[in-house]
């Protein structure tokens, strides 16, 4: 498959069919994901494999903690956005004072534990220390989400639904899933086949987007 056909067809998944992933195409997809570029090629991901049902359980179980966190406590409501989620009532969530808004109380997260694979993407740190990262401190997250996009590309190519999923509270759920604690936590990215077509999500127009900068203009955006 062309890379711009998988980049233009691919569209993240939150409906599973329940048949399991081949073992060949979740090996290729995590392969595809070490060709990403890294600082200095530091190669700083690390890959869990999680397919059990308890984890599935226990990563639904935090995400119900962490929307109530974010849509609750950080956000203060201010996520519309969030409407696209396939997230149900969230039953036994105390609310305090507050009650969410009726768009919120139709978000269910019972997807995931339909999700056939997760792949947990963690980045470590100490592999694009100061030198190898121009004095930043992110590099070792930017690599990772290079490594996700390809993982996402190669999903499609193999005929997989995929989902870029941050809806977490790293710090509980990284010992739930192996994880190292000095490791960051980037994203679990969800495999399977897909049921049905995932929504077109529209995109805005590259000319609005792109400016050609002509000798001696300066950058007015
Ligand atoms: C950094 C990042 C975090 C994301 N986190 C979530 C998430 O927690 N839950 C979810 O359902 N989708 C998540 N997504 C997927 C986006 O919602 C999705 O990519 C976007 O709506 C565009 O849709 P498309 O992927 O189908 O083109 C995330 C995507 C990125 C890049």
């Amino acid at each position: 498959m062309e890379v711009l056909e998988a980049i233009r067809g691919r569209r993240s998944c939150r409906r599973y069919d329940p048949r399991p992933v081949e073992q060949e195409k979740l090996l290729a997809v995590v392969e595809a994901a070490t060709w990403a570029p890294s600082p200095g090629n530091s190669q700083p991901w690390r890959f869990v494999i999680m397919q059990d049902a308890a984890r599935k359980k226990a990563i639904r179980e935090n995400a119900r903690l962490a929307l109530r966190y974010h849509l609750y406590e950080v956000s203060g409501f201010q996520l519309p956005a969030l409407h696209r989620f396939d997230l149900r009532p969230l039953d036994g969530v105390g609310f305090g004072s507050h009650r969410p808004p009726p768009v919120h109380e139709s978000y269910h997260l019972d997807f995931l534990e339909r999700v056939p694979v997760f792949v947990a993407v963690a980045a470590d740190p100490r592999a694009t220390p100061d030198w190898v990262n121009e004095g930043r401190d992110d590099g070792h997250k930017y690599a990772a989400a290079a490594a996700i996009q390809n993982m996402l590309l190669a999903a499609y190519s193999l005929g997989l639904g995929s989902l870029w999923f941050t809806l977490f509270h790293e710090r509980s759920l990284k010992p739930q899933l192996g994880v190292a604690p000095q490791l960051h936590l980037v994203a679990l990215v969800c495999l399977g086949y897909a049921a049905g077509a995932p929504p077109r999500g529209h995109r805005r127009e590259v000319s609005d987007l792109v400016r050609f900068l002509k000798e001696g203009e300066e950058d007015g955006t």
